[in-house]
């Protein structure tokens, strides 16, 4: 296993877009690290830089003390899983999982013996006599993944690798990642769009936008404190709610909201920004505003409701049955601690503690 570090990285493509301007990162030996982002930030072009599947402009990839920008795919001892698996459609499951192993001249006793091994771990023995067409998506996936275990590499790359199942079944193989990676230890970079996904496997977060990582931590962390708004807004569903305003005197202002904030220095234009999931209706709880329903959501453990401020579209996640309904005026709260305050102009960095 292996450390890998990314130095300056940048990929700028033929017709002079950069899709990766400059990341350095370390990912820690034995750690899942999850990279998310909006579509077109970067996230495959990083993951194939790190994999060799595409050219480093600048900068350097390093997989333990080796420099790897100038070595094959094959020779960088990663393995990558992709999102519509790539599999041989005319191999067997068998022979696609050895397949690698082969090629490189493993021995055959070692080769079955990997493959046994992996087989035990994903369940798949019944189907190692298959091909492709005849299986599941994912039971394909679970075959990609055997694939990416028996060459024991250095690290695993996966590329969204649970967006083509349906949901029941990517709750399924997400835990099953989860124990995989509890029992290899193998360091992991894992590309995903889904938020659950991402706070529950990573070690850590990296979320990315337009090509520059803007915040890498631990899931909670992120979640917590935001480095900026765009972070705020990306981690956490439902999204963050975000009020454009004014702090005069400690207090936080925009039309008819005025909170006042427990946290001296802060003065000036700022966007206040509220998690759904923080608003409240226990009346003992600073008030924040009034919210008339328009859409209200019973999910019987929690409910949604929406409603417009300032013609902002906003969002409270309340607990249990709340027995509104729409029209319905509902005054909430919001508990000092859990707001987070951003600048108004330029990256809108957090300002707030
Ligand atoms: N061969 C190419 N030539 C020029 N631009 C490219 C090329 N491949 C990708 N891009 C651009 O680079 C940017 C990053 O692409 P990339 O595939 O890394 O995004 P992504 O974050 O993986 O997105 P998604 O979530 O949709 O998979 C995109 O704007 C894309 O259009
Ligand atoms: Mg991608």
């Amino acid at each position: 296993m292996a450390e890998i570090r990314l130095n300056n990285l940048v990929k700028q493509y033929e017709n002079g877009f950069q899709a990766v301007k400059g990341a350095n990162l370390e990912i820690a030996d034995g750690e899942f690290l999850v990279l998310v982002g909006p579509s077109g930030c970067g996230k495959s072009t990083m993951l194939r830089m790190i994999a060799g599947l595409e050219e480093v402009t600048s900068g350097d990839v390093f997989v333990g003390d080796r420099r790897v920008n100038n070595l094959e795919p094959g020779d960088r001892d990663i393995a990558m899983v992709f999102q519509n698996y790539a599999l041989y459609p005319h191999m067997t499951v068998r022979q696609n999982m050895s397949f690698g192993l082969r090629m490189r001249k493993t021995p055959k006793a070692e080769i079955e013996k990997r493959v046994a091994d992996a087989v035990q771990i994903l369940s798949i023995e019944s189907l190692l006599d298959r091909r492709p067409k005849e299986l599941s998506g994912g039971q394909r996936q679970r075959v990609a993944v055997g694939r990416a275990i028996v060459r024991q590499p250095e690290a695993f790359l996966f590329d969204e690798p649970l967006s083509n199942l349906d949901a029941k079944l990517r709750v399924q193989m997400r835990t099953e990642l989860a124990r995989l990676h509890q029992r290899l230890k193998t360091t992991t970079v894992y590309v995903t769009h889904d938020q659950v996904e991402a706070m529950t496997l990573g070690d850590r977060i990296v979320v990315m936008k337009d090509g520059i990582i803007q915040q890498v931590d631990s899931p909670l962390n992120i979640y917590r404190r935001p480095v900026n708004r765009f972070v705020a807004g990306f981690i956490g569903s439902p999204a963050m709610n975000f009020l454009e305003g004014e702090i005069v005197d400690g207090i936080f202002q925009s039309g008819e909201v005025a909170y006042p904030l427990n946290q001296n220095g802060l003065s000036g234009p700022a966007i206040l920004g509220f998690r759904p999931e923080d608003l409240t209706i226990d009346p003992s709880q600073p008030k924040i505003l009034d919210a008339e329903l328009e859409v209200v959501e019973q999910m019987g453990h929690e409910t949604i409701v929406y409603f417009q401020l300032a013609a902002q579209p906003m969002v409270a996640r309340l607990e249990g049955n709340s027995g509104s309904s729409p029209g319905d005026r509902l005054a909430l709260g919001l508990p000092q601690g859990t707001w987070h305050l951003f600048e108004s102009t330029g990256e809108q960095k957090r300002i707030s503690n």
